[in-house]
């Protein structure tokens, strides 16, 4: 892996991003080490990450792994310590770990309700006051969260997972707006149907799996399910200097099947 042979975007600059053995995460860091940064990637998964970063070792920056639960304060506040001992700051920080729950209200219960905001949103809070002194002591840094598209439209098979993607892009807009007198820039994303191994999951509980893949992807004003590309291609522009002056915002990246809700 070489990346592409432009000049780099993000040569020097430190990029956490969770939940990056896996799916989005490991694309979105991939592509931050090919962009040169320093990149650490943190999951509660050590195998899954050491693939990762073991497969991103010929990027022109580094892929770092470590291992860290995203819902426990100590273990968050420990990664982040981690990260300022081997570095000068965080440049940006990609809250990306998530998990879904198809539960509708009836069978969820408060363990689920707890374990899908902890794991969704409480993290999102956790690691941004955990690298906000950083941020503010150099004026400068980028928080991208990963919400969805399901935070948006919402939907009944989930609304544990809908409301904590929800509380991620108000927390997003709040934190944009005390950040930005210290240079803090804060946005989310909201990805749609991207093809990831949370999908295959999902698929895997209708009675025909093949058969719920294309009924999704004939959904598709653009023919096709997202993939991990596309949503890294938008992070990283949202984390980079071509986005200087976006803050607060959401970007949804779903082909447009949210467009309409009508027809
Ligand atoms: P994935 O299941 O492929 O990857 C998630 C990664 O997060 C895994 O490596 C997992 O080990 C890690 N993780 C889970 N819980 C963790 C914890 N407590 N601490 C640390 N790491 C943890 O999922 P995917 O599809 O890549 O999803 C990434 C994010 O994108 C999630 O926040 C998800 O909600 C969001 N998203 C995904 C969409 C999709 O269609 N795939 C659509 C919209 C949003």
């Amino acid at each position: 892996m070489t990346g592409s042979q432009s000049p780099p975007r993000f040569a020097g600059k430190v990029v956490i991003v969770t939940g990056a053995g896996s799916g989005i995460g490991q694309g979105v860091a991939t592509a931050f080490a090919c962009e040169g940064a320093a990149v650490y990637g943190i999951d509660v998964d050590r195998a899954a990450v050491e693939r990762s970063a073991q497969a991103a070792s010929g990027a022109r920056g580094q892929f770092i792994p470590l291992v860290a639960d995203v819902s426990n304060p100590e273990q968050v506040s420990a990664s982040v310590a981690q990260v300022l001992a081997q570095s000068r700051g965080v440049d940006v920080l990609v809250n990306n770990a998530g998990i879904n729950m198809g539960r509708r209200i009836a069978q969820l219960e408060l363990t689920d309700w707890n374990r899908v905001f902890d794991t969704n949103l409480r993290s999102v809070y956790l690691y941004s006051k955990a690298v906000w002194p950083s941020f503010a002591s150099r004026r400068s840094g980028a928080i991208v969260n990963v919400a969805s598209v399901m935070g948006q439209v919402g939907g009944v098979t989930a609304p544990a997972y809908c409301a904590a993607k929800a509380g991620i892009i108000m927390l997003s807009r709040c934190l944009a707006k005390d950040g930005g007198p210290q240079g803090i820039r804060v946005n989310s994303v909201c990805p749609g149907y991207i093809d990831t191994p949370i999908m295959d999951r999902a698929f895997e509980e209708a009675p025909d799996p093949a058969k719920a893949r294309q009924a999704v992807i004939d959904k598709m004003p653009l023919g096709r399910m997202g993939s991990v590309q596309d949503v890294a291609a938008a992070i990283l522009f949202l984390a980079s200097a071509d986005a200087l002056y976006i803050s607060g915002t959401e970007l949804t990246i779903d082909g447009a099947v949210t467009a309409t809700q009508i027809d």
